[in-house]
């Protein structure tokens, strides 16, 4: 079993991001500029916000943060994005999910300019991904595909089974696995909340990314011998081996599909820092107009 280690990884990514950033300053003078929006205190919400000004800083790129109480008005929050959109200081910017349940995340997300749209949500990025077309991917669809590529794992005919459909991670990851590139040309099975026989088809799979937000969902006997087993979920549960009395776990049984797997990513360490790094590759493309000239 090969582990996956997605934080030594993105360590090395970041460097190459880090020196292509510093030669584009000499050249150009323009320092990249990521902002985030976060609305509310959801606890996970803040820690992904502040890994990710960490590492802009790590990288070079510029960062701000506009953050707003969990009561901000839709129509106030609309303004803000306006005023993103028509700041030339930002050159793109995300908006943590989830919102509160009175703002409505698709109306927040098509009314972010696409060419700013670092998270590759907005149906324009969205649509282009799954024709092919230059796009902003979105980050942990794409930090996933950036893991296969560096751990040089053949996807080309395999059989990858997705578990979830969501559309920041699984509709996404699935849509681009099964595209003509590498990685890819998957034949791709999606599974859901409605699929039958779920066993039967996770023992199947060669590559099996499980995006699915429940704990642990994929045990030994759901996994074939050698796959490729890819780890999304991450959940704070209750330890009393830990000193903050929290641990992180996902949405693989890691002691019991590890025994199986041929590589396998942990949690955390694995898809986590992924999505970091191709985050801050977005926003490099933003700042010199590399997807939409
Ligand atoms: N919430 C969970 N994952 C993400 C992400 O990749 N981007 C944003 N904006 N919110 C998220």
């Amino acid at each position: 079993m090969i582990l996956i280690d997605g934080k030594a990884t993105s360590s090395v990514i970041k460097n190459e991001i880090a020196d292509r950033v510093a030669g584009m300053i000499d050249k150009t003078g323009k320092h990249p500029h990521l902002a985030a929006v976060l609305v509310g205190d959801d606890p996970a919400s803040q820690t992904y916000v502040s890994h990710k000004e960490k590492a802009c800083k790590q990288v070079g790129i510029v960062s701000s943060v506009y953050r707003y109480p969990e009561t901000i008005a839709e129509k106030e929050l609309m303004e803000v994005i306006d005023f993103l959109n028509k700041d030339d200081q930002i050159d793109g910017y995300i908006v943590q999910l989830p919102l509160p349940d009175h703002i409505s995340d698709d109306k927040v997300i098509s009314a972010i300019d696409p060419t700013k749209d670092v998270d590759g949500f907005h149906p324009q990025n969205f649509g282009r991904m799954a024709l092919n077309q230059p796009a902003y991917l979105s980050a942990t669809p794409s930090g996933i595909l950036k893991l296969l590529e560096r751990y040089d794992i053949q996807t080309e005919g395999k059989h990858c089974v997705v578990l979830g459909r969501s559309h920041i991670v699984g509709l996404p990851v699935s849509i681009l696995l099964q595209r003509k590139a590498y990685p890819g040309n998957c034949t791709v099975t999606i599974c859901h909340s409605r699929t039958q026989n779920i066993k039967e088809i996770t023992a199947s799979a060669d590559i099996l990314i499980a995006a699915i937000g429940q704990q642990e969902f994929v045990t030994g006997d759901m996994v074939k011998d050698d796959a490729v087993v890819i780890d999304v979920g991450i959940h704070r549960i209750k330890s009393d081996k830990t000193k903050s009395g929290y641990k992180l776990i996902g949405d693989v049984k890691f002691d019991e599909v590890s025994k199986k797997a041929g590589y396998i990513t942990p949690v955390p360490g694995g898809v986590g820092p992924m999505t970091i790094v191709a985050l801050l590759e977005n926003t490099v493309k933003a700042a010199y107009q590399e997807v939409y000239q």
